[in-house]
């Protein structure tokens, strides 16, 4: 997209203020929103405070073209507490339908715009080290697939699912996790990651996969999820 009005969630680091730097440099109108640090402080898992925020965008720079549902947390070691449960739900599931009410009747109507849900590779796959992340993670996917389905014929719909990212949210992380991270393969830098959505808008591709290694691996999940269960069993032993 070289023209028009873009929104990013979890705009104000990693992934998000990648995206968010790249479609300004491409030339879009672009709102970040984020719980602080963005261009409006909106907390997506708010449906009213959401819907709120995307009203101010379109009464301030007209209708939405690009929506970036990104905004996620790392939240749950292991099998996770409740609350982690209850955050992980709300973030990676409920914020993307919470944007998709509200933004994707007006997409339909006016075509060629596009929604981008960030998922993650742990969502076609795993993450050792979160049941919440890893289940949610594959909500994501599922309500990215939905849409797709739903308004894909009028909606460019698409579903980001990185494996390792230099972001915070790795770089903040313990290093168990990083090491899981670079036993699946390198991490990539947030620019090429936003580089990867732009061209998967422009090619009309629904899922991203900046690691082209994480195809290979989800096919080998679905051709024998024994034989995919036990390697990640070593994995776990491994690390
Ligand atoms: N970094 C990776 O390796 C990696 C890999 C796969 C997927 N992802 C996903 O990419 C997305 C971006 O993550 P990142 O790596 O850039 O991490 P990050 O921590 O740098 O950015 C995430 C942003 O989301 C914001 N956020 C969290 N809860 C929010 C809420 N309720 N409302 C609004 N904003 C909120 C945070 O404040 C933060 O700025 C996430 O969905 C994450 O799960 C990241």
């Amino acid at each position: 997209m070289t023209e028009g009005v873009a929104v990013v969630t979890g705009g104000a680091s990693g992934i998000g203020a990648a995206l968010a730097g790249r479609l300004r440099h491409d030339g879009m109108q672009v709102t970040t929103f984020d719980l602080d640090g963005a261009d409006m402080g909106v907390d997506v898992t708010d449906e009213g405070a959401l819907a709120e925020a995307i009203s101010a965008v379109e009464d301030a720079h007209g209708a939405i073209d690009v929506y970036c549902s990104n905004a996620g947390a790392a939240a749950g070691a292991g099998l996770g507490d409740d609350p982690d449960w209850a955050l992980c739900w709300a973030l990676h599931g409920m914020a993307h339908v919470y944007a998709a009410r509200r933004v994707l009747p007006t997409m339909a109507e006016r075509g060629g715009c596009h929604f981008v849900v960030t998922a993650s590779a742990a969502g076609l796959l795993m993450t050792l080290q979160s049941a919440p992340y890893t289940a949610t993670k594959h909500a994501s996917v599922a309500i990215a697939e939905w849409l797709a389905v739903a308004y894909g014929d009028r909606v460019g719909i698409h579903c980001l699912a990185p494996q390792g990212v230099r972001t915070p949210m790795v770089t903040g992380g313990d290093e168990r996790s990083r090491r899981e991270l670079r036993a699946a393969g390198a991490l990539l830098e947030p620019e090429a990651v936003a580089g990867a959505v732009v061209a998967a808008m422009a090619s009309s591709e629904f899922l991203i996969t900046p690691h082209i290694e994480a195809r290979a691996y989800e096919a080998g999940k679905v051709a024998d999820r024994d034989r995919w269960l036990a390697g990640m069993r070593r994995l776990r032993d491994r690390l």
